[in-house]
């Protein structure tokens, strides 16, 4: 299954108004989505890349080598490959649909067999499988609270404590059979937002956009005349964003494109059922 890019002609048409550079870093390369749909629209810019996933950085450097200059590394660590930016930035965060289509990587509650593992880069020391079995309650506690978003965590937390006590967690089968109790209430299965907690603090997930944010309120004169957009799909990232933006504004150092954020039309959630939860804010730095 290919990723499609989420809300690819209003990134267009803001990188059209907004951006004169000629140059455009897709910060997130992911599958290429966003970069092949811009490189066919504007052939004469200039595309760079990042991608912190080490499978599909190789893959993504082999279809756009010649073409695109990607780094295998963090956005948050875009001044170590620039001494300055002026370009448009796009940040399209989370995970690919690589992710979780491809077994072996242990993103997909799916994959019964697969190891615990959801490490973007295998140089990251710490597998979710760690996690479960290394992290006190309390840690285990905050996580779920923070990037789940639930209220109550607490039950949750004493089966995995548990289940500890039994055995190792080693694959995604054990931590389905640990939570087994959980049941489906609304359209979402309640694994989902757990997995989704595991992979966001294995990665560091909003570390590197907290870290990406305080580049740019600290170095802001390093990226002036850029334009940067961000797509969040969780609460916790889109309020990081959003706060930067404020500060950023209130300084008098950066223009917001958007004074709402923007959501997809109906029309691509309706056929891109995994853009309903974008978020897009965009705004120039001065
Ligand atoms: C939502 S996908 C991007 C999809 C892409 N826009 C497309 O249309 O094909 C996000 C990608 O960003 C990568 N990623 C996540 N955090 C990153 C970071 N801090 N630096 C660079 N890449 C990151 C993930 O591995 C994933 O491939």
């Amino acid at each position: 299954m290919i990723h499609e890019p989420v809300m690819k002609d209003e990134i267009l048409s803001i990188s059209e108004e907004r951006s004169s550079s000629g140059t455009f870093i897709d910060c997130t390369v992911g599958e290429g989505g966003h970069t092949a749909f811009l490189m066919d629209a504007h052939p004469e810019w200039s595309f760079y890349g990042f991608e912190r996933d080490d499978d599909i950085f190789a893959a993504v450097s082999a279809r756009f080598g010649e073409r695109s200059k990607i780094f295998h590394d963090s956005y948050a660590n875009i001044l170590e490959h620039f001494e300055s930016v002026s370009a448009a930035l796009l940040f399209d965060l989370g995970v690919s649909m690589y992710h979780f289509k491809t077994p072996g990587r242990g993103f997909s509650f799916n994959d019964d067999d697969d190891d615990l593992d959801m490490r973007f880069s295998r140089s990251t020391p710490m597998t979710a499988a760690d996690i479960l079995n290394g992290y006190g309650a309390e840690e285990l506690r905050k996580m779920l609270e923070r990037y789940a978003e639930m209220m109550h965590p607490e039950p949750l937390v004493e089966a995995i404590m548990r289940f500890r006590k039994k055995r190792v967690f080693l694959k995604v089968m054990d931590i389905k059979e640990c939570l087994s109790f959980m049941h489906r209430r609304g359209k979402t299965h309640p694994l989902t937002t757990v997995f989704q907690a595991l992979r966001i603090e294995t990665n560091g997930e909003l570390h590197e956009l907290e870290k990406i944010c305080t580049l740019l309120l600290e170095r802001t004169a390093s990226f002036s005349g850029s334009l940067f957009m961000f797509i969040s799909y969780h609460s916790l990232e889109d309020r990081t964003v959003k706060s930067a933006v404020r500060e950023l504004v209130a300084r008098g150092h950066a223009e917001a494109v958007n004074k709402k954020v923007i959501k997809p039309h109906w029309k691509e959630v309706s056929s891109n059922k995994a853009s309903r939860s974008g978020r897009l804010r965009a705004f120039n730095i001065l």
